[in-house]
């Protein structure tokens, strides 16, 4: 029997391609980079403290502050909930004011406590982040042998193309083999 082709199989090809690829793509990386506010970065008069809600920290991930150039702001980590709840800059733990941003590493456990010693921070521009430790394995691969992972990408791997070319078959009609 003679196939045509329709004009929409390269489409459907090059949607089978990409969930092929998606499928074997590895994990994402494990940390994460948080900005700072979102889309309104570092910056007065915006309240952060409901901001750190929307998340979890991890050990390992890392905050992105970005602010405007020309010295007007800074990041300062002070050591504790006092100094925080007082905007206390003097003792910092770390501080940092060049550039247009700073990307800080949580590297331990417990509670960050950061401010911009500038007087902002009287407005809200201050920021306390709760970091907890990595679960060693994501949930659903409890115990796995050494090449389980690889055994279940591959799995996947194959059921999503076989569910693509039934896709293709069906809406085809062609007889797509797997
Ligand atoms: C986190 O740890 C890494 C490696 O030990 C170090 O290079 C980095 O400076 C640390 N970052 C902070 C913010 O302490
Ligand atoms: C920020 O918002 C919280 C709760 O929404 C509030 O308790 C706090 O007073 C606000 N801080 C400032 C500086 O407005």
């Amino acid at each position: 029997m003679a196939v045509t082709l329709t004009p929409d199989l390269p489409l459907l090809l090059l949607l089978l391609g990409t969930l092929l690829l998606l499928a074997a793509a590895p994990a994402p990386s494990a940390a994460e980079k948080f900005v700072v506010g979102d889309k309104k970065n570092w910056a007065p008069n915006v309240n952060y403290t409901t901001w750190p809600d929307q998340y979890r920290f991890h050990v390992g991930d890392w905050l992105q502050f970005n602010y405007a150039r020309g010295g007007m702001y800074d990041v300062v980590q002070v050591a504790n909930e006092a100094a925080y709840e007082k905007c206390d800059p003097t003792n910092p733990v770390v501080s940092y004011d060049r550039g247009r941003g700073y990307v800080f590493q949580l590297n331990h456990t417990g509670r960050y406590y950061f401010i911009c010693s500038r007087g902002y921070c009287w407005g809200g521009m201050k920021v306390t982040v709760l970091v907890e430790d990595r679960p060693a394995r994501p949930p659903y691969a409890a115990a796995p042998a050494p090449n389980a992972a690889a055994h279940h990408a591959g799995v996947a791997s194959w059921a999503l193309a076989a569910a693509a070319a039934s896709l293709c078959a069906a809406v085809l009609g062609l007889p797509f083999a797997v």
